[in-house]
């Protein structure tokens, strides 16, 4: 076997096992997602996605809203550097940084070097 296959082959394990451990629900406590935690606090499925879990409704701000104030957060983040994430002039949906069933991330990054941590 010629290096550059080699290695191709051992990127592709590495990539596989990655992607198993991902698959394995709360396989280490620290991994566990903005849905889980929600869920650990007493929220269930349904306050984000509705009654119908056949049919789940794909979150919004507003539903976000109706338990976290935005006002509030924006007080709470006005000191962070470069910007204030609750007070975006623009992509400051939610989700785009808080999502529940991926880690959080840091939307603005396209674009900006604010180094937001998001949780
Ligand atoms: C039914 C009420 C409710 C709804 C709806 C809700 N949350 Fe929460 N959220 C909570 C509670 C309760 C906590 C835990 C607060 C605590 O630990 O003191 C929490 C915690 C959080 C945290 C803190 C970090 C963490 O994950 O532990 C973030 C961020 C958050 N919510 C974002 C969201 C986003 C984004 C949405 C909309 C997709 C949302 N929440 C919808 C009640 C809600
Ligand atoms: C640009 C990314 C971004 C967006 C968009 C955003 N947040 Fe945040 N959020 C953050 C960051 C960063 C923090 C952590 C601030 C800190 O350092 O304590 C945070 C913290 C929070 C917390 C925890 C506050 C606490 O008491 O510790 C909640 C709840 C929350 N956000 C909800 C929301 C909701 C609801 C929305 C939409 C209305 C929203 N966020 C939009 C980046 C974002
Ligand atoms: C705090 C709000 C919140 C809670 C609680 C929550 N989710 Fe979600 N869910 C979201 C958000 C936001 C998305 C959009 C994608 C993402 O953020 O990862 C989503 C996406 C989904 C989707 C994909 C929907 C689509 O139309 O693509 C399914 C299915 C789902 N969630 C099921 C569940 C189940 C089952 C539970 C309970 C174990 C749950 N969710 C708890 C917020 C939540
Ligand atoms: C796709 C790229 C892109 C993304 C993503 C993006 N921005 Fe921007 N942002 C820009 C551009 C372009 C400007 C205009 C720059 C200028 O006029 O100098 C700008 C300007 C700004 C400004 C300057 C004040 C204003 O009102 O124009 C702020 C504050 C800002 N962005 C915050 C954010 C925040 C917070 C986020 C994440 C929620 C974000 N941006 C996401 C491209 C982006």
């Amino acid at each position: 076997m010629n290096i550059k296959k080699a290695i191709s082959y051992l990127l592709t394990a590495l990539v596989c096992s990655f992607s198993v451990a991902a698959m394995q629900p709360g396989y280490a406590a620290d991994t566990k997602m903005g849905a889980d935690r929600h869920v650990a606090k007493g929220v269930p499925c349904q306050a984000c996605h509705g009654k119908d879990l056949q049919n789940p409704k794909f979150p919004d701000d507003a539903t976000c809203t109706q338990c976290h104030n935005k006002e509030v957060l924006a007080e709470k983040t006005k000191d962070l550097p470069g910007a204030n994430p609750h007070k975006a002039p623009h992509n400051g949906d939610c989700i785009n940084c808080h999502l529940q069933h991926e880690p959080p991330e840091d939307y603005c990054a396209q674009c900006h070097k604010f180094g937001f941590k998001v949780k």
